[in-house]
């Protein structure tokens, strides 16, 4: 067996690491046998000198074997998104897919970022219970086919502990690392056919087209080579999905993404996802996927299935009879001009949901479930003069106020238009290319 030093110096040198040596580093970082230090050397290395593509698929691996037994995966489509501003997609497809016969179990976590995850903004819901037996999951599955539950036992870890070092190293924006990173998490979260939303934008990990596809082409042939079946989505990120950003404020909008309602590019986007999610579990073309999912959303069966999802989860489905209260101090942003939104910073827009007290900054900090905002201006739109461009709920004049000036700043006004992509969706990438070492 190599000395982990001589790892470090392989990887340093640019020398692809062997099969045992991916399993003996990974299992020095699981067991803590290599200290911070040192894996920090070996971190820095790999941003710069690159990995290989049979190094990653053999960390990969190694890295969704660190928890033990690859969980039994409870729902045969998963699916995953790099994560972006007023993305609530997950409330959306669970009881969508599920409604129409695809199981869905997923395990989220809280989050941390501009709004919470997943699980705080179905703790919006009152009574909604996130920590579910093993057993009570899998009762539930069988019975309405759909799940949202905090993870139990630990996915990953290895990628636990690289994260958190990656964060504090400048090495999290590297496409090999994210790629191990992402797809060691869905491995081992043991579904069959996995979706990948990979956003694209000023609000995403990758801020361009070409970047993005190369990280959506390197987990699609991760996840084939080790017999999965992936397709990636590249969505846009230059500007929030839908209107909504917080906690209580985006679950009201998946509700009525789910009666059929809601913001167009958030309805294009799952509706795109579910085709696939849909396609991929059935064997049916997408097109054939796409009638069965609009139904859904227009015929109330999706919406169907998320109330039996909440109430089997504790959820009183009085309080969504109307939208979930947010809080008391609402202000708007009204244009004082006429012209074109020209461009938005959506990470700044984020950052305004985040000092509302819709996120966290550390992951022990509690969420404000009840703040947030509506951003109605999308890129290329024209705008007149007494047009709401925002809408803040805050718990103070002054936090509203100071967000409404942060959102003036974010988003920027002109004469003239820019014009803007047509669509949420900017490619699919469902490439089976040769994947053999
Ligand atoms: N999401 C992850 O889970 N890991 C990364 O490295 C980046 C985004």
């Amino acid at each position: 067996m190599a000395e982990l030093l001589e790892l470090i110096e392989k990887t340093r040198d640019g020398i692809s690491l062997s099969l045992e040596d991916a399993e003996q580093l990974v299992t020095s970082i699981t067991d803590g046998s290599l200290p911070d230090y040192q894996l920090s050397a070996w971190l820095m290395a790999a941003y710069c000198k690159g990995l290989s593509l049979e190094e990653v698929y053999f960390l990969t691996d190694a890295v969704a074997r660190s928890g033990g037994q690859v969980a039994e995966s409870l729902g045969i489509v998963d699916k995953h998104s790099t994560g972006g501003v007023g993305d609530k997609t997950t409330l959306i497809l669970a009881p969508l897919v599920s409604s129409l016969g695809v199981p869905m179990a997923k395990m989220s976590g809280r989050g941390l970022g501009h709004t919470g995850g997943t699980l705080d903004k179905l703790e919006s819901i009152p009574g909604y219970q996130i920590d579910l037996t093993n057993e009570a999951i899998r009762a539930q599955m069988e019975q309405i086919g759909v799940a949202v539950v905090a993870q139990t036992g630990e996915l990953a870890p290895a990628d636990k502990r690289m994260y958190a070092l990656r964060d504090v190293t400048a090495t999290v924006d590297d496409i090999s690392l994210i790629a191990i990173s992402i797809m060691s998490k869905k491995l081992a979260a043991g579904a069959k056919n996995i979706v990948l939303d990979v956003k694209v934008g000023n609000g995403a990990f990758m801020s361009s087209l070409e970047s993005a596809r190369e990280l959506a082409r390197l987990m699609v042939r991760i996840g084939t080579f080790h017999g999965r079946n992936v397709r990636a989505i590249l969505t846009r990120m230059d500007q929030p999905l839908g209107f909504a950003i917080g906690n209580a404020i985006e679950v009201n909008e998946a509700i009525h993404c789910l009666q059929g309602h809601g913001p167009a590019d958030l309805r294009e986007e799952v509706i795109e996802l579910a085709c696939h999610m849909v396609s991929m579990a059935k064997g049916i073309s997408v097109e054939d996927a796409m009638l069965e999912v609009v139904d859904a959303l227009d015929y109330g069966s999706a919406f169907h299935q998320f109330k039996q999802w909440i109430a089997a989860q504790g959820g009183n489905l009085t309080a969504i009879e109307q939208d979930l209260p947010l809080a008391p101090i609402v202000k708007e942003w009204v244009s004082e001009q006429e012209g074109f939104v020209r461009s938005i910073d959506t990470h700044a827009i984020g950052k305004v949901a985040l000092d509302l007290g819709a996120g966290r900054h550390k992951i022990d900090d509690s969420v404000d479930l009840g703040v947030g905002l509506l951003c109605f201006a999308k890129v290329g739109q024209s705008v007149k003069s007494g047009d709401v461009l925002a809408t803040v709920y805050a718990r103070s004049e002054q936090h509203a106020a100071q967000a409404i000036f942060l959102l003036q700043q974010a988003i920027t006004l002109g004469e003239t238009n820019v014009g803007h992509a047509s669509s949420a969706i900017l490619d699919t990438i469902v490439s089976q290319d040769e994947v053999s070492l």
